[in-house]
């Protein structure tokens, strides 16, 4: 069966699931759209979740992904949170507050327990892809029972193998350029492959389908990739701009203003792609100590940029983007897609 037969869509694009800036409304256009809608569930509560989900299913009748975190969880390590916690003293001092006393595991891995894998079953998507590893085979077994495909990122070849291995459907090949989040296994080693190397790399070594995603912007970079080899593609930072995004008026201003992005480890504790600002530019200096891990240093970044929100700086905020953002277009949902069909077929 081909990819699109597979999911269910008319053209070979996924909206990039992503937590914090997904929405059900910007999920449903893109769905409508022939494309395939997403919600990044990896940051909700299950409560949550399940009310972005029931929203999404009341905007389309049309099949969408959800997404969650598959990190190894990490218990708390009090030191290197002390560590983090005093380093960033001085930021919470330039706004008269003190930073918090400990920190927490804001975010569960979907392996931790099965709460997200039973509002799964409960809500039956089409698809559910998972960031930075693999779900237990009970739960991969009992997703597939249910009809529901099952994606993951992988990011070099090792990771692509075990995925297979794994019997997941499909490999999500996310490139070094992508926005937000390096999908990476181990949130030590990262082999920065870009992603049309990436693609070829794992349609040489596994039979599963691939999906393109980090860098592309627009339908002529989508052809290419998919001349290499990828059967679709799943774009992110060009989905930021629209209106049924949640992304705030700061972030998308800084997108088309500052279109420069770096990986840092230092806002979540993994290393992530986003537009350079305090946390890049000053507080990822050299002479720093490891930033607590994920996601716990997410919970003190978290509190920072309330905190400075409220006093009116908006450069603490993480604002994920990929290395190709400046050729970012003001675009609709639903006319973005349709430029990209355009592009694609000509290109
Ligand atoms: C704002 C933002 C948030 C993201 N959040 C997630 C997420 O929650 N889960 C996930 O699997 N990937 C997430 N990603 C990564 C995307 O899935 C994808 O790899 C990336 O957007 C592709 O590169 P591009 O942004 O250059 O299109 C995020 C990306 C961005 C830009």
């Amino acid at each position: 069966m081909s990819l699109l037969n597979q999911l269910g869509i008319k053209h070979p694009i996924l909206l990039a699931p992503m937590a914090g800036v997904s929405t059900p409304e910007l999920a449903a256009e893109v769905s409508n759209q022939g494309a395939l809608g997403s919600l990044g569930l990896g940051a909700s509560s299950v409560e949550t979740a399940r009310q972005q989900i029931l929203a999404t299913q009341a905007l389309t009748d049309r099949p969408f992904q959800l997404n969650f975190f598959c990190h190894e969880s990490c218990p708390t390590d009090v030191e290197a949170n002390q560590n983090w916690i005093n380093y960033l003293k001085p930021e919470f001092e330039k706004f008269g507050a003190t930073p918090p006393t400990e920190l927490k595991c804001i975010y569960p891995s979907f392996k931790d327990n099965d709460d997200y894998l039973n509002l799964c079953l409960e809500t039956k998507p089409k698809a559910v892809s998972f960031h930075f590893g693999i779900p237990h085979s009970n739960q991969i077994k009992k997703l597939q029972d249910a009809g529901i495909i099952t994606m993951v990122s992988a990011t070099n070849l090792i990771e692509a193998k075990s995925i297979e291995a794994a019997g997941i459907d499909i490999i999500i090949a996310q490139g070094t350029e992508a926005g937000g989040h390096r999908g990476i296994f181990n949130a030590n080693i990262d082999g920065a492959i870009k992603t049309a190397d990436l693609v070829q790399l794992i349609k040489r070594h596994c039979s599963l389908p691939v999906i393109a995603a980090g860098g592309i912007m627009n339908g002529a970079q989508a052809k290419a990739v998919m001349k290499m080899g990828a059967d679709a593609v799943q774009l992110g930072t060009a989905f930021v701009q629209c209106k049924s995004s949640n992304a705030n008026i700061a972030y998308r201003q800084a997108l088309f203003d500052q279109p420069i992005t770096q990986i840092t480890a230092t806002i979540s504790g993994r290393p992530a792609r986003g537009l350079i600002n305090h946390w890049q530019a000053e507080i990822d200096q050299a002479n720093r100590p490891d930033s607590a891990p994920y996601p716990y240093a997410y919970d003190i970044a978290k509190q920072l940029n309330a905190l400075a929100l409220k006093n009116d700086d908006v450069g603490y905020g993480a604002f994920w983007a990929g290395s190709n953002v400046a050729q970012i277009r003001q675009l609709e949902a639903p006319d973005l897609i349709n430029q990209l069909v355009v592009e694609m077929n000509h290109a």
